[in-house]
């Protein structure tokens, strides 16, 4: 069993680049099935999630050249073959895979997607989407089977009830070779939407409104190949500027677009989080007294759902009370019992999240529960007296590129042991 051990307490300083976003390139990577030629793709974090992605897309049939963070991909092996259910779901994004070999193929049989249990996540809008489309979908235990019977897939005019990230990258994926005209009503605004949309339109493709509530596409015949750049994680560069006004004495975040993090920042800046914003860093000082505030989550532009965890440790810290509510995920609340395992006076009441600080963390053994909860205890335990040591690390690993080697560079006391009891 892996784990990460910290040393708490060490004052933190210099300055941590941001890597590629993490929810872009889990769609981006499959988006490239749909181009007749390479696509290369610069800035692809570091992060399992995309170990998982590459081999599934070379079991497909796909060349992957791997360079630094650059990818080469060639999709033009992909075979129209059943993707089940094993490496499927090692991870929560390939439900991409449903969109993008649809409209490739007019067939899919995948495996249920997986990735962390936060609760219900169901892929209904999903399937509505590709059902309004032309597709029939079919169970067959883990996996799915997705048709439209020979024909090619069909535009269609889509209202989404709930606002849903997965459900509009997955409906462009499938909509952008389909005949016809489609129009997603209620998408999600987020930037990692933006960014699904521009590769698809630099590999020919015609999406209009990617990033409002109302996008359209207007299917074509054939997508060629490109070269782009993935756009910086925003949950990453969230996640460092909690744990930079957490424990640090002036940390340079470089790589950030702040007009990604407004709602996150603006939460900092009213628990009194001094900081500057430059074109594309923000310089983290070292923080006096802070302030308790309320969080809740919503879509883009709102507060982050992923961001939601990561603050929990700057939280503690502040003075007064406060509640944390996620209206996305209700029971994204698996940190909370770890805090309080470290001595924060922290619960769960009902459907939010109920803190009371300053709380002084002492450093035990812990649990990554989730991607973003694993992140909190990091923070948590760059923060704690004493050592603290975190296991179901791999989740982690999922989303944060070169993690331990970004934070030894700040002067954190942090090793990943592998191979432990
Ligand atoms: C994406 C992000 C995830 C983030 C989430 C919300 C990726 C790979 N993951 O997940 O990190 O936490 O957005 O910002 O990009 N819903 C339905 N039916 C559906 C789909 C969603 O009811 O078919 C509900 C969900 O239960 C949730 C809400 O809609 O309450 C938003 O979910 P959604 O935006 O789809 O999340 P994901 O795309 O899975």
């Amino acid at each position: 069993m892996r784990k990460i051990v910290i040393n708490g307490g060490r004052p933190l300083k210099g300055s941590v680049t941001i890597s590629g976003a993490k929810n872009s390139v889990v769609a981006l990577i499959p988006a490239i099935i749909l181009a007749d030629g390479i696509v290369s793709l610069d800035g692809v974090p570091d992060i399992s999630d995309v170990d998982s992605l590459i081999d599934i897309m070379e079991t497909m049939g796909a060349t992957v050249k791997r360079s630094g963070d650059s990818l080469e991909i060639d999709p033009r092996g992909v075979k129209d073959m059943p993707m089940p259910f094993g490496k499927i779901n090692s991870l929560r994004a390939s439900y991409y895979f449903y969109g993008s070999l649809l409209g490739r193929f007019g067939q899919a049989i995948v495996g249920l997607p997986g990735g962390c249990d936060l609760g219900p996540r169901p892929i209904d809008l999903h399937l509505k989407a590709f059902e309004a489309m032309g597709a029939t979908m079919t169970y067959e235990g883990q996996n799915m089977h997705l048709s439209t019977n020979g024909k090619r897939i069909h535009g269609a005019h889509i209202f989404m009830d709930t606002v849903s990230v997965g459900a509009t990258i997955n409906t462009m994926l499938a909509a952008v070779k389909a005949k016809g005209r489609t129009v997603i009503e209620n998408a999600a605004r987020e930037p990692e939407i933006i960014d699904v949309a521009t590769l698809l339109n630099n590999m020919g493709a015609h999406v209009r409104g990617a990033g409002t509530e109302v996008i359209t596409i207007e299917g074509v015949d054939k997508l060629h190949g490109t070269r782009h750049q993935v756009i910086p994680d925003r949950i990453e560069a969230g996640t460092y500027i909690a744990l930079a006004a957490a424990v640090g004495e002036g940390i340079r975040i470089d790589n950030v677009l702040y007009e990604h993090l407004e709602g996150f920042i603006a939460k900092l800046e009213a628990m009194g989080v001094r900081m500057t914003v430059s074109e594309d860093s923000i310089f983290v000082e070292k923080q006096d007294k802070l302030k308790a505030v309320s969080v809740k989550t919503s879509p883009y532009p709102g507060f982050a759902t992923d961001l939601q965890q990561p603050i929990t440790p700057l939280l503690l810290k502040a003075e007064g009370t406060g509640t944390i509510t996620d209206t996305i995920y209700e029971k994204r609340v698996g940190h909370v019992q770890e805090l309080a395992n470290m001595g924060a006076d922290i619960r769960v009441l009902g459907s939010r999240i109920s803190y009371q600080g300053p709380s002084k963390l002492n450093g035990t053994h812990v649990k990554a529960t989730d991607l973003r909860a694993g992140a909190a205890m990091v923070i948590a335990g760059l923060m704690a007296e004493g050592q603290t040591e975190i296991t179901n690390i791999e989740f982690i690993l999922r989303g944060y590129s070169n993690i331990i080697e970004k934070l030894k560079d700040l002067g954190a006391d942090i090793e990943l042991i592998d191979g432990a009891e």
